[in-house]
């Protein structure tokens, strides 16, 4: 800008400073009709969406992203036949046992949240043993969560019994619950809120996910089916977050 005949020196190139979201998760949808469009059996597209899982949760964890969070078996997808609940079911065991092998050497704290009594005895071992392990990684790991029926109006009726418990128990006065109370006893108390909610497979809606948590996220819709989600579908979802402007209710 030229000024009293001063030229101002044209700015130094900035260097690439955006920081990745801090917390990032997607809805991992998609695996039905990627198996179908391949005349596989359903079980063979959660085989390759898991493969996806592994791929996108070490890029985010490359990149900078502390949480990562992914949604994998929803309260509601017990409706499923039997013999693709079991397939997930078997996917869960392997992914959890090379979890609770690799995850100190990989410093990514791998934690499951729902609600997990109706799961099989090993399986829920295995969370507990993974767990376990992800309480000896330090503050600075980064944290790859796996919601397993997992349902947002769950969590939120679960949290609501725990409170009105302590209520019941003298230990609360209702006038003092406010919205900490309630995120504290979801889940995700560990989490911060989404920044950026991401769902593949052409589907536009939220299918029961991070209700409470996503009041002011980012979301982002592709169709890309979530076995064929690459690193630089990753990208183009985080370059689009970056062009948002995130106002949270001001101006
Ligand atoms: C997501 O893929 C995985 C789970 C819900 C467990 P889908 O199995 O829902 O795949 P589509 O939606 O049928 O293609
Ligand atoms: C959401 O996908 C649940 C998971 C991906 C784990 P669904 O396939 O179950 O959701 P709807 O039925 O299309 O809403
Ligand atoms: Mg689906």
């Amino acid at each position: 800008m030229a000024f009293f005949g001063i030229r101002k020196p044209a700015p130094a190139p900035v260097r690439e400073t955006r920081q990745p979201p801090r917390h990032i998760a997607v809805t991992m949808d998609g695996n039905g009709r990627w198996a179908k469009k391949r005349g596989l059996p359903r079980s063979a597209g959660h085989a390759a969406g898991a493969e996806t899982f592994r791929t996108i949760a070490t890029y985010c964890k490359d990149i900078g992203v502390q949480y990562f969070t992914v949604y994998a078996f929803s309260t509601e997808n017990w409706k499923r036949p039997q013999e693709e609940v079991d397939a997930l079911m078997d996917l869960f065991r392997k992914y959890l046992r090379e979890a609770a092998e690799t995850m100190a050497a990989r410093g990514v704290a791998v934690r499951v949240l729902g609600d997990l009594s109706p799961l099989p005895e090993d399986i829920r071992e295995l969370i507990r043993e993974t767990g376990r392990i992800a309480d000896t990684l330090g503050e600075d790991a980064a944290t790859a969560s796996l919601c397993i029926n997992y349902g947002g109006r769950d969590e939120i009726k679960n949290a609501v019994r725990r409170i009105a418990e302590r209520v019941q128990a003298g230990e609360l006065d209702p006038q003092e619950i406010d919205e900490g109370t309630v995120a504290g006893a979801l889940y995700t108390a560990h989490l911060p809120d989404p920044d950026l909610i991401i769902r593949p497979s052409g589907e536009i809606r939220l299918s029961n996910f991070l209700l409470w948590q996503s009041a002011y996220a980012e979301y982002y819709f592709t169709p890309v089916l979530w076995p064929d989600f690459t690193t630089k579908d990753m990208d183009a979802a985080i370059d689009d977050y970056h062009r948002r402007s995130r106002r949270f209710g001001g101006v």
